[in-house]
């Protein structure tokens, strides 16, 4: 690809964080400098979404529909996905997310194919293996295990499930490069087990990226264990009907005005009429969740 044909994104804000990721020179002139604040003997947990003006996350209340027809295909926010993804050890989506996009695979590569040489030279930098970890967050354990991201080993993946979940997988063919983590005892996983379940697998990773969906990312701010949200507003109006909600960021938790989550901000990026936001959150919960 020639770098030239993408904009880069306009800075209009950021924090001064003092350190820099050593971004090749093309993701730097695209981007800017990335850096996270210090996290010593704890993983930063950051996660990426995108959202129509409205507050739109999915456009079918069974999350059928993708990012793409809420980003317009954007080229920019696809770039900045596949840059979070290169940048982490560990990309967590929950079982939902995978339903609505069974194709995909949660490598930078997959979101953003022209860049994935930068992105490769990016992640030796920072001496990280080729393919973040793809980490599954599943209650049921009714997952289609014929999907690429369980067969095509481009990444490592586990599968974070519960006791009748690892039931129900094992009496389907599992690829043996999956691994299944019995994270919960009871029907539901709560963020510390999610945690839990990642350090023994992974006990020295340094970022972990959730890219949602809204369900997952609910249980995580739920008990501030979140650092930081990278928010992508896409210039349309999705609108609501009642009678089929669509999903914000959040699903299923309620925290306003009883117990408000709110966030600082930390850079505003441009590129046309698409804006690239940074949120940082109090996560006093990571520490003790570990
Ligand atoms: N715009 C964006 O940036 C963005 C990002 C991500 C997703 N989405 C969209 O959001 C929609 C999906 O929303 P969603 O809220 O259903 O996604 P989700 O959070 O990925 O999926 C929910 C499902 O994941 C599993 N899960 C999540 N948290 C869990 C927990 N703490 N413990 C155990 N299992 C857990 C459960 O799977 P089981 O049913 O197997 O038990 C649950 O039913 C899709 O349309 C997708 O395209 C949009």
């Amino acid at each position: 690809m020639n770098f030239e044909e993408m904009n880069s994104l306009e800075t209009l804000f950021d924090s001064d964080l003092k350190s820099s990721l050593p971004l090749p020179p093309e993701l730097k002139s695209l981007y800017g400098s990335l850096s996270f604040p210090s996290h010593p003997g704890r993983p930063y947990i950051i996660s990426n979404f995108v959202s129509t003006v409205d507050g739109v996350v999915s456009l079918d209340a069974h999350g059928k529909a993708v990012g793409d027809v809420i980003s317009g295909s954007n080229q920019q926010d696809s770039m900045v996905m596949g840059l979070l993804r290169a940048v982490s050890d560990i990309v967590l989506v929950g079982a939902g997310t995978l339903r609505a996009s069974p194709s995909h695979i949660w490598t930078p590569q997959y979101i953003y194919p022209p860049y994935a040489e930068v992105y490769a030279v990016l992640r030796k930098r920072m001496g990280k293996r080729p393919s973040p970890l793809n980490v599954i967050v599943s209650a049921s354990g009714d997952l289609d295990l014929s999907l690429p991201v369980f067969q095509s080993e481009t990444a490592p993946v586990i599968i974070v499930t519960t006791v009748l979940g690892v039931q129900q997988i094992k009496r389907k063919e599992l690829s043996e490069s999956v691994r299944i983590i019995e994270g919960s005892d009871t029907t539901t996983i709560t963020a510390r087990q999610i945690l839990k379940a990642i350090e023994t697998v992974s006990p020295s990773c340094d970022i972990i990226l959730i890219e949602g969906g809204p369900h997952l990312i609910g249980d995580f701010f739920a008990v501030h264990c979140l650092d930081e949200l990278f928010l992508t507003f896409a210039p349309q109006i999705a609108g609501r009907e009642s009678a089929s909600e669509r999903l914000g960021l959040v699903a299923e938790k309620l925290f306003a005005p009883e117990h408000p989550v709110w966030g600082t901000l930390r850079s505003v990026k441009r590129s046309g009429s698409h804006l690239f936001l940074r949120y940082g959150f109090e996560s006093a919960g990571v520490r003790e969740q570990l």
